[in-house]
């Protein structure tokens, strides 16, 4: 396949919290693989700022350690550490500011972005800082990370904060889901082909079932997790994402408004998700359960989460979305099933069989689509139906080179520097996924709500099932 890697503009990138785990794991090594396509320019200056006491070339030192697993790919990795500076910052403290201004100075009309890859407590002050120094102009991107407050009223604080110094158009809000390939795939299959959106609808649909299974667990990030959970860790962004993707109307362009203002529609149409349709789950295994990578003996968050939600508009009118996701599960995998209705009437008989068709949209890891169809069982004996798949893996289907298939950060850290925010959330749509989510939770601490055990390595809680089962539907099995 051929290359179609377009360099970028020549830009300053002030990555605040260079030093953490999210700069050192996953910026820094997308804004390499980058640098290694071709993608930035020899003049790009990349600057790590936190309290650490290191100069340029420690810093250089501390990433060039980071990237050893990359380099083994090849690369110019001293090119690329030579874009690398590092200044001494500490966001509460004024030391440091005027030198970093300094250096940003002059840039002319070069593209300057600052991520704030610290906690979202250090947002406001951030900004206050970068606007006192000058460094808040009228060009200026910033970026922030999810979890983008803890619930609607710290969301707006976030919002508020934030918009006292950027206009909306400088706020790149990341959802990292929106810059996986086959999460864009989503809006390629659907408004890309005249087959599928003429059924997409409630006469034809079923139900949609939405699955992010992890087998990971909560890592080094116990302490975060545990006040968070799968509600709002993975639901009120990620899964909210890909049911919007889903459900949503298709915009008119594919630009930053227009496709979030239909997201932003799907999400005011959700309907409050009641008690009983919602199970929560902890994993447990002797020593190595949720509570003990916690290290809170009576945590009662959940690390497993399913839920049916229904969206009140003419589409989707009387068809269920499932929502599961959860950590320690049997296998990795994410993955959309579009569950078609039975057809209204088989012409075959009784004894023929019935089978309604499933189009699986695999996000990872095996990306792909797979549509399940009905036909003929070979040989004698009268008409029995089968379904089969019609099986199509992208890896397969289109054979890219790596870097035409770059990662979520690669993709979103360049549409940062382009000034593209058409997969980056809008202020107003991580408000209306808080509002969403807010009641579920209150009304979990309200009852004090106890999440069921399930076991390390398996589907979930059997209650799961229970939910499916009292619908007369079933979970699509859990594969990798
Ligand atoms: P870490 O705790 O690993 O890193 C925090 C960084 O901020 C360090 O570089 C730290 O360096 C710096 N820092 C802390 N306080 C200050 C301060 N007062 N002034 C300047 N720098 C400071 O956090 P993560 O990297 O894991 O997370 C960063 C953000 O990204 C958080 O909002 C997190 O929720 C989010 N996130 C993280 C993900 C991940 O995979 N890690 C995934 C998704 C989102 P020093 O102590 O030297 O100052
Ligand atoms: C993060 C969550 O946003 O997404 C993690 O905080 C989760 O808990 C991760 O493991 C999943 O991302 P991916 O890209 O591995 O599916």
């Amino acid at each position: 396949m051929v290359s179609r890697v377009i360099p970028v503009d020549p830009f300053d990138l002030v990555i605040f919290g260079g030093t953490g785990d999210l700069a050192i794991g996953k910026i820094l090594p997308a804004l390499f693989r980058r640098w290694r396509a071709g993608q930035i320019p020899e003049d790009a200056r990349v600057i790590g700022a936190a309290r650490a006491d290191l100069d340029d070339d420690s810093y250089r030192a501390l990433v060039a350690g980071a990237l050893a697993p990359e380099v083994g790919a090849g690369g110019d990795l001293d090119g690329f550490l030579g874009i690398l500076e590092y200044r001494r910052i500490d966001v509460g403290e004024a030391a440091g500011w005027p030198d970093l201004a300094a250096r940003l100075a002059g840039s002319g009309d070069r593209v300057q972005a600052f991520y704030f890859s610290v906690a979202p407590g250090l947002y406001g002050a951030l900004a206050e800082r970068l606007q006192a120094h000058g460094l808040a102009g009228a060009g200026t991107r910033v970026v922030v990370e999810k979890p983008f407050g803890s619930d609607l009223a710290s969301a707006r604080t976030l919002n508020r904060d934030l918009a006292a110094h950027f206009d909306e158009g400088q706020i790149y809000r990341i959802d990292h889901y929106l810059g996986k390939e086959t999460v864009q795939n989503l809006m390629a299959v659907r408004f890309g082909n005249m087959l599928f959106e003429p059924l997409w609808n409630s006469q034809y649909v079923d139900h949609i079932q939405i699955t992010v299974a992890e087998t990971v667990g909560v890592g080094g990030r116990g302490a975060y997790y545990d006040g968070a959970g799968a509600m709002r860790d993975m639901v009120q962004n990620h899964l909210m994402q890909l049911l919007c993707l889903i459900a949503m109307e298709p915009p008119a362009r594919f630009a930053p408004d227009e496709l979030r203002d239909e997201k932003l529609k799907v999400i005011r149409a959700l309907d409050p998700v009641l008690p009983h349709h919602i199970v929560r789950g902890q994993y447990e295994q002797e020593g190595d359960g949720y509570r003990a990578a916690v290290g809170n003996p009576r945590s009662r968050t959940e690390s497993y989460i399913a839920l049916k939600t229904h969206i009140s508009n003419w589409r989707w009118a009387g068809t269920p979305f499932y929502l599961r996701t959860g950590k320690r599960l049997v296998a990795r995998s994410s993955v959309i099933n579009v569950m078609f209705k039975d057809a209204p009437h088989s012409i075959f008989g009784a004894e023929a069989g019935r089978h309604a068709n499933v189009l699986s949209i695999r996000l990872q890891p095996n990306e792909g689509i797979t549509l399940k169809v009905t036909i003929k069982e070979p040989g004698p004996g009268g008409m029995r139906l089968v379904d089969v798949p019609l099986d199509m893996s992208f890896a397969e289907a289109l054979a890219a080179e790596d870097h035409d298939r770059p990662d979520a950060y690669e993709r979103l850290i360049m549409d940062v520097i382009r000034g593209n925010q058409t997969l980056f959330m809008r202020g107003d749509e991580v408000e209306a996924a808080w509002a969403w989510t807010d009641p579920i939770i209150a009304g979990w601490e309200a009852r004090g709500d106890v999440p069921k055990p399930y076991d390390n390595g398996s589907t979930g809680p059997g209650d799961a099932e229970l939910l499916m089962q009292r619908d007369g539907r079933r979970w699509q099995g859990i594969k990798p």
